[in-house]
């Protein structure tokens, strides 16, 4: 066969990209979506693992045993979630050590929200309602991906983020039901975690460097706009439903347009938190890098015993 020229490798990649086929690992693709894309997988997998620490936080202070557990179950799912991408973000052709060392020098980012502290436990329900909801939102998209080890990684991630939303959803609506300081409670952090997770979008799409080709190439599917708007209008109506009501003063029902409407982002606040002045970056960080040396000899001792399989096959 004949050598393909580049100009035909880039039409059949988009070719097969505008099919709705998949992307493999050992397929040619264009440098830029493969970059593009190491970038987008590697920070959901650090989103994932950073997530873990405002509800760590809760786990010995959970009001009981039940709750205990399924907050304990609901971590070590997200720990899962950031295995299965890292995994998916080696097949672009960047070893483990190479993604994890661009986090922990503060190269890569992660997800702004998880910068936020959890002060109560309304907070443990405020996360699941509205931070993994907002993350469903986004990772229903991803499931149609074009890469396939991305959106096969996002059809299970997915199947347990509808579980954390629901179970914060709970959480909240327990402390609504009950005594008038705990209802305060759900609304204090409804107050603190409406704003920030309206940001976990992203910036308008006017502002958004990357839409154009994540579009082209079907990683983005909906606009940073399109996708903030679902959020809001599909969690209103469960805030109704709790009884507790969301920090603007400009969100009502348009009735022409079939949506809210709603109040501009505090784009500054996000700015600061992206830029690493969030209130916990400094704490996420420091504890990041910690257990990554704290597992130095673990993952020596691992090694070493990988080796010296190795030579005895050998
Ligand atoms: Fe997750
Ligand atoms: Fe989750």
């Amino acid at each position: 066969m004949p050598e393909l020229s580049q100009l035909e490798l880039e039409t059949r990649f988009q070719k097969k990209i505008d099919d709705n086929l998949y992307i493999e690992p050992k397929d040619w693709m264009l440098e830029k979506y493969r970059q593009n894309l190491l970038r987008q997988i590697s920070q959901h997998a650090h989103s994932e693992v950073v997530g873990m620490l405002p509800e760590a936080n809760w786990i010995t202070r959970a009001p009981n045993l039940r709750r205990k557990a399924a907050l304990l179950a609901k971590i070590q799912d997200e720990a899962g979630h950031g295995l299965y991408l890292y995994s998916a973000a080696e097949t672009l052709g960047s070893s483990r050590e190479q993604i994890l060392n661009a986090f922990l020098t503060g190269k890569a980012k992660y997800s702004s929200i998880f910068n936020y502290p959890t002060l109560t436990w309304a907070d443990i329900g405020a996360i699941g309602w509205l931070v993994d909801g907002a993350a469903i939102i986004n990772q229903v998209m991803l499931q149609r991906a074009s890469y396939g080890p991305y959106a096969r990684a996002m059809i299970r991630i997915c199947r347990e983020e509808s579980f954390h939303q629901r179970q914060g959803f709970e959480i909240l609506l327990t402390l609504c039901r009950g005594s008038k300081d705990q209802k305060a409670m759900a609304q204090d952090a409804l107050n603190r975690w409406w704003w920030p997770s309206l940001m976990m979008f992203g910036p308008h799409d006017k502002d958004s460097p990357h839409t154009g080709d994540m579009t082209k190439w079907r990683v983005k599917r909906e606009s940073n706009d399109e996708l903030r708007q679902k959020f809001i209008d599909r969690t209103v109506p469960q805030a109704d439903f709790l009884g507790i009501t969301m920090p603007d003063k400009d969100l009502k029902w348009n009735e022409t347009t079939g949506h809210y409407d709603f109040g501009e982002i505090n784009w500054e606040e996000f700015n600061q938190v992206v830029s690493g002045n969030g209130p916990c970056n400094r704490e996420r960080m420091n504890a990041r890098v910690k257990a990554h040396t704290d597992g130095k000899w673990v993952r020596d001792a691992a090694t070493a015993y990988a080796n010296k399989k190795r030579n005895k096959a050998a």
